[in-house]
């Protein structure tokens, strides 16, 4: 067994927590979270029943083989310089931040492509996990713990993992800003936005038999002028909604051309 320290209970912390609590290849030694995290909170978030594996103090961090990063991005290298050993396999969990060249340590990347909430559950075992190491010796040690956890693991290098990274923003977080936008309309004109489900549903259920191409529907795709007019009429008031229509829609048309 692989003895592992998780740094950062956040989203991705908690969930890698409650997954790797499940792996025959892990043994989770600690947890460290910069802020302390009340004995309640620790027992619902990842089940642990006392304080004693808990630690937000960075000068009682374990000495471990292994050390998951789940910290924000711009803190990920400050931390891992932290870690006072040498030589341990240190993964961040981050799909923007490269290998990094820490020379103290054995670098790796353990990065789920999922969106995580920590008050959302889900299924570790259809997440995929992009890993990526600085020697085969500790990918391999990577590939034995994302296989132990996830059904679908990937090796997936730096420059590859920032594009998969920048994609995963436009199809989930830029998607999911876009049904803000279409909730805010529906409640500000007093429809109940639940109305919208089976439209998102759909939306995102047919892409698995149709590519996101060919199920492209809609007025900007359509060349309908007369209802984008009416639609850049009735966000008047909004510039900048109507200069996000226009945009979106342009990106429809150009795409569209290339059927
Ligand atoms: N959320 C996702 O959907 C998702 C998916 C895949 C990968 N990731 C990656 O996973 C990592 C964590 O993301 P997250 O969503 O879990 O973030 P999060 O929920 O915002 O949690 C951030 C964590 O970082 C800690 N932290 C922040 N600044 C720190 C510092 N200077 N020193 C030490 N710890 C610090 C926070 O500690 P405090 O509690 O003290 O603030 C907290 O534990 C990021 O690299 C992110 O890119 C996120």
């Amino acid at each position: 067994m692989i003895k592992a320290v998780i740094i950062g209970l956040g989203n991705v912390g908690t969930h890698l927590s409650r997954a790797l609590q499940q792996s025959n290849q892990v043994e989770v030694i600690q947890y460290l979270n910069r802020s302390p995290i009340s004995e309640n909170e620790l027992t619902s978030r990842i089940g642990l029943a006392s304080l004693d594996k808990f630690t937000h103090d960075f000068d009682k961090i374990k000495e471990a083989d292994m050390y998951f990063i789940a910290v924000k991005d711009d803190a990920i290298e400050e931390v891992i310089d932290s870690i006072p050993f040498q030589q341990k396999i240190v993964a961040h969990t981050s799909g923007s931040v490269a290998l990094s060249e820490n020379a103290k340590h054995q670098n790796a990347v353990f990065y789920p492509l999922q969106t995580f909430s920590k008050q959302r559950e889900v299924n570790f075992s259809e997440i995929p996990i992009c890993i990526e190491a600085a020697s085969k010796k500790t990918l391999h040690v990577l590939e034995s713990i994302a296989n132990s956890i996830s059904n679908k693991v990937f090796y997936i290098d730096s420059i590859q993992r920032k594009q998969l990274h920048l994609s995963a923003v436009f199809v989930c977080n830029f998607v999911n800003h876009l049904y803000h936008i279409g909730e805010n309309l529906c409640t500000s004109k007093g429809i109940d936005p639940q109305i919208l489900a089976p439209l998102i549903q759909e939306t995102v259920a047919k892409i698995v038999d149709l590519s996101p191409q060919d199920a492209q529907t809609g007025p900007a795709l359509r060349g309908d002028q007369q209802t984008m007019k009416a639609h850049l009429e009735t966000l008047k008031d909004n510039t900048k909604l109507q200069e996000l229509y226009q945009l979106i829609s342009a990106s429809i048309q150009e795409h569209g051309k290339k059927l």
